[in-house]
């Protein structure tokens, strides 16, 4: 049981963003990782979903997310923001190689989860892709299995999960009353 008392989570800073990307290159293969140039536009279209977790002023790790109007996550999901898009996708989960295997992605995913449902009340759900080995990893910070993803992106299969944040049942209702 780890206590993240000492640990920040908040909107990254555009000088974050820097910091970011090395993480970001550390943690991806070459195929995957997104460039500084996409890093930064997801921070400056969407600057509350790119959240950062600071231990001090040190940047050890981040989620990079943003807005898309489908159900489902697509490629194009990845390189576009959608302001009010339905789906709240989540594009990296990144921790620093030295502070991994300590609950710090569960403690960001988590925080995420909590941040979205309070303070981005239109968004339908939280979407993201992964590869098997961390289907654990999301399903324990609050994602349910969905299905194989068709996203093309690397060499590896990619399995889709979600956060469901409105059911079915309420989005109608919605609809019907003309919301
Ligand atoms: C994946 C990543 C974000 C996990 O961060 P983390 O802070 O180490 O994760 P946590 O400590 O919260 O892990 C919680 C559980 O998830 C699972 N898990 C985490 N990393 C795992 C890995 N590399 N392989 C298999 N299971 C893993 C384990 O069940 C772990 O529990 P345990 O440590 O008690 O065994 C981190 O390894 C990383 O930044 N990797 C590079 C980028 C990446 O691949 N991101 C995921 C994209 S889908």
């Amino acid at each position: 049981m780890y206590t993240f008392d000492y640990l920040d989570i908040r909107p990254l800073h555009k000088d974050d963003i820097n910091v970011a990307f090395d993480l970001e290159i550390e943690g991806y293969p070459e195929d995957e990782a997104a460039t500084y140039d996409i890093l930064n536009y997801r921070h400056t279209e969407a600057p509350e979903l790119n959240r950062g977790c600071f231990h001090g002023d040190e940047l050890i790790g981040f989620v990079s997310a943003t807005r898309y109007h489908e159900d489902t996550l697509k490629d194009e999901a990845m390189n576009m923001h959608i302001p009010n898009g339905e789906s709240v996708c989540i594009h990296s989960v990144c921790v620093k190689e030295s502070r991994r295997r300590q609950g710090v992605a569960t403690h960001m995913l988590k925080e995420f989860i909590n941040y979205v449902k309070h303070e981005e009340k239109d968004a339908h759900r939280i979407l993201l892709i992964c590869k098997s080995k961390l289907i654990p990893l999301y399903t324990r910070a609050g994602f349910i299995f969905k299905c194989k993803s068709n996203v093309v992106h690397g060499k590896e299969t990619w399995y889709e999960l979600e956060v469901q944040l409105k059911s079915r049942e309420n989005c109608e209702e919605l609809t019907y009353n003309g919301y």
